[in-house]
């Protein structure tokens, strides 16, 4: 993006924030709902999509692959797939902006195909490891024709038409690895097995038995899940919808529990239990959010959160804690600067191949706004002191979480805080600024 297109916004405090809102789709849901139906012959339908420019990206890259998907009204979406290993020949890169989600679960999906596609994105997206989602497609005899300095982005997929089915033990926790490898083994004869160490976000399997297929996910070790899929399976078209996005809701929670005399409920908002560390996390440290009305939307749990103003003191986050909650770090190392005592995030290695360094990027935030905080190996610690400061200027990085966590810093710092970009929060949060506003928040 060039620097003419920055959109710089100030945060500042106010009133209090208050209401009750809806959060836009979770972004994970809506790439595999996207992408699942793709992969099945008929039409489904998904309310409630994530209509921000990362999930945009993937069914532009749908449509490039030969699926029909349209918009069908407010929140409506329609997919007519092409059925696993249907895809047709795209006549142009697929480009996914910011999104390392839709690329490499697309990836995946294009690995167990018999076309041929490249694979592009934004400088973020560049500068991501991609070698991590590529060794296993080869194994799986999809082949590698280009790739970029470093295992990076442009690269090109050769997909095959009987990709083998293999058991994959992925070396980092990563949903996107574990998805990129099932949805690959959708075209395979047999059983395409991972098997986590640690246990993380669970929807493509979710999904993937919402449409049909047989998938069966059992402990493994102290924190792990082995998960088996059946290849070629009949997938039926579903309907599909989407709670809202928990990763999205954490930024007006945060802010809800820092600017004094807040309450605020957040409707419908996912609680898959791979989701919730952040939800734990801010319990442990006082805060007061309740779970109302506990339901279940299209095989996933949600509830509607009260959250109301409250005391936080500092607290040891573990570090087999962290796939529940890896995109919230930023916004908890906000609320940690709002508590009262240190607070120790341990095991972030993985923050630091996101859409920025997120380790370097918080802490530069948060050092920007008068928060002592250090890095130590690969935790991040924070001293909390109650109220910051703020005053500061942050560079977001052409990170969407870390635009949002200096924002609502700003809500209840002493100072305001300014960032030099908001335009790149619609990868994720489209309607952030206004909803904030609504609310009470003061963005100018
Ligand atoms: C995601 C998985 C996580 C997360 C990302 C969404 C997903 O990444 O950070 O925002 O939808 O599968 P990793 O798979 O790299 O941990």
């Amino acid at each position: 993006m060039s620097p003419a297109e920055l959109m710089p916004l100030t945060a500042r405090h106010g009133g209090p924030v208050q209401g009750r809102v809806r959060i836009p789709g979770d972004k994970s849901i809506s790439h595999r709902a996207l992408i699942l139906g793709a992969l099945t012959v008929g039409e489904t339908t998904i309310s409630g999509l994530l209509e921000g420019e990362d999930v945009l990206h993937t069914a532009d890259a749908m449509r490039a692959l030969g699926a029909r998907v349209e918009r069908a009204g407010d929140n409506g979406w329609r997919v007519h797939g092409v059925g696993v290993g249907g895809f047709a020949q795209p006549v142009r890169a697929l480009d996914f902006g910011n999104s390392g989600t839709g690329c490499r679960l697309v990836i995946g999906a294009v690995a167990g195909a018999p076309v041929m596609a490249t694979f592009d994105g934004d400088d973020s997206l560049r500068s991501r490891p991609m070698r991590r989602v590529l060794d296993p497609l080869e194994k799986m005899g999809a082949r590698i024709v280009q790739v970029a300095d470093g295992g990076r982005l442009p690269l090109m997929v050769h997909g095959t038409a009987d990709p083998i089915p293999i058991v994959y033990e992925p070396p980092v926790p990563s949903a996107q690895l574990k998805s990129a490898v099932l949805l690959a083994g959708l075209a395979a004869p047999g059983e395409t097995t991972v098997i986590e160490a640690e246990a993380t976000r669970d929807h493509t399997e979710r999904l993937l038995k919402h449409f049909g297929a047989k998938v069966s996910s059992k402990p493994h070790g102290d924190h792990g899940r082995r998960i088996v899929l059946q290849g070629q399976p009949e997938l039926e078209p579903a309907n599909v919808l989407v709670p809202a996005d928990p990763s999205s809701a954490a930024f007006p929670l945060v802010a809800a529990l820092i600017v004094p005399g807040s309450e605020l409920i957040l409707e419908a908002v996912m609680t898959n239990p791979l989701r919730t560390g952040l939800l734990i996390t801010l319990r442990e440290m006082g805060a007061s959010i309740e779970a109302l009305e506990k339901r279940d939307d299209s095989g996933e749990e949600v509830a509607d959160l009260r959250v109301r103003t409250s005391a936080l003191k500092g607290v040891d986050v573990p570090p087999e804690r962290a796939p529940s909650m890896i995109d919230e770090y930023p916004i908890l190392a906000v609320a940690a600067s709002f508590a009262e005592g240190i607070t120790r995030m341990r095991g972030l290695k993985e923050l630091r191949v996101k859409e920025s360094d997120r380790l370097a990027a918080t802490t530069d935030m948060l050092r920007a706004n008068g928060v002592a905080v250090e890095i130590e190996g690969d935790d991040l610690i924070v001293q909390g002191k109650g109220r910051p400061g703020g005053g500061g200027e942050v560079r977001t990085q052409m990170d969407h979480r870390i635009a949002m966590a200096a924002l609502i810093m700003g809500l209840a710092s002493e100072n305001a805080v300014r960032i030099d970009d908001s335009a790149v929060i619609a990868t994720s949060f489209p309607g952030f600024v206004d909803l904030m506003r609504s609310i009470g928040a003061d963005l100018t």
